[in-house]
């Protein structure tokens, strides 16, 4: 099998398995906190010390958790085809799955920045929190490497020149309803299929056909391979 180029967009619903909680699911972390009071420009500088807690809460329970079988099969699909990973989420479980081309268009949890020079990226060392009074190299307050809401998402445009080149895309995990991440579904070649892995439809006008895999990832991750690696063997003839 030629390596065709596969972009795998995933949001937080992979790691639900790993049992890190999504943000729109009931019980999910939109309902315990406040996108204002936690996820925004003037969150920060109303109440930095709220959001540094909310995000040395979000680095311990990620690196506590540990990969499931749907983002092992994202590293898994990278034995017959070229998978660039495009993901929503800050936790690095698809780093200790194994995936080698990494995206990550919100930001990482384990890395922080100053608010001057936002190209100087700090790696945050396991069980290091960001504190009050911690400076970054530009010397104002280190605040976490996230995309809030109202900031722009730096690398929006090689995640959607990523997709523009994919021979097929799979969407999991993700409930597409926050912008402009759903957007990069609307960048696939109409001739490209499209698989959709999560428990619920996602509430998105594709405009094209779409094959759903309506379960968990750590489930519906390994039929949607089966189905791709069919899919190309047909294509190859
Ligand atoms: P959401 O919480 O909006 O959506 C989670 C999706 O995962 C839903 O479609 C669920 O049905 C699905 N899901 C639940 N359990 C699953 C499982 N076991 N396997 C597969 N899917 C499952 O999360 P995102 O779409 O990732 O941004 O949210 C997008 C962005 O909104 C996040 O990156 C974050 C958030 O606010 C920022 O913080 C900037």
């Amino acid at each position: 099998m030629s390596k065709f180029n596969l972009v795998i967009l995933s949001g937080a619903g992979i790691s639900a398995e790993s049992g890190l909680k999504t943000f729109r699911d009931s019980d999910g972390l939109w309902e315990n906190y406040h996108i204002h009071d936690v996820a925004t420009p003037q969150a920060w500088q109303k109440d930095p010390a709220l959001v540094l807690q909310f995000y040395n809460e979000r680095r311990k329970n990620a690196l506590a958790a540990s990969p499931n079988k749907g983002h092992i099969t994202c590293a898994e699909l990278e034995a017959d085809f070229h998978v660039q990973i495009v993901t929503q989420n800050v936790d690095n479980l698809h780093e200790r799955a194994g995936s080698a081309n990494i995206l990550h268009l919100h930001g990482q949890l384990m890395q922080a920045r100053g608010q001057k020079d936002i190209e100087t990226i700090v790696d945050l060392t396991e069980g290091e929190d960001i504190e009050l009074g911690q400076l970054a190299p530009d010397g104002t307050q280190l605040r976490p490497h996230i995309v809030w809401f109202g900031e722009m998402v730096p690398m929006l445009p090689t995640a959607a020149e990523l997709v523009q080149q994919a021979d097929a895309m799979i969407v999991v995990g993700t409930s597409l309803q926050v912008y402009p991440a759903a957007s990069l579904v609307d960048f696939l070649d109409d001739n490209a299929p499209l698989l959709v892995v999560d428990p619920a439809k996602p509430d998105y006008n594709f405009g094209r056909a779409v094959e759903y895999f309506q379960e968990g990832a750590s489930t519906g991750m390994p039929k949607a391979e089966a189905w791709l690696r069919n899919w190309f063997l047909n294509v190859e003839g």
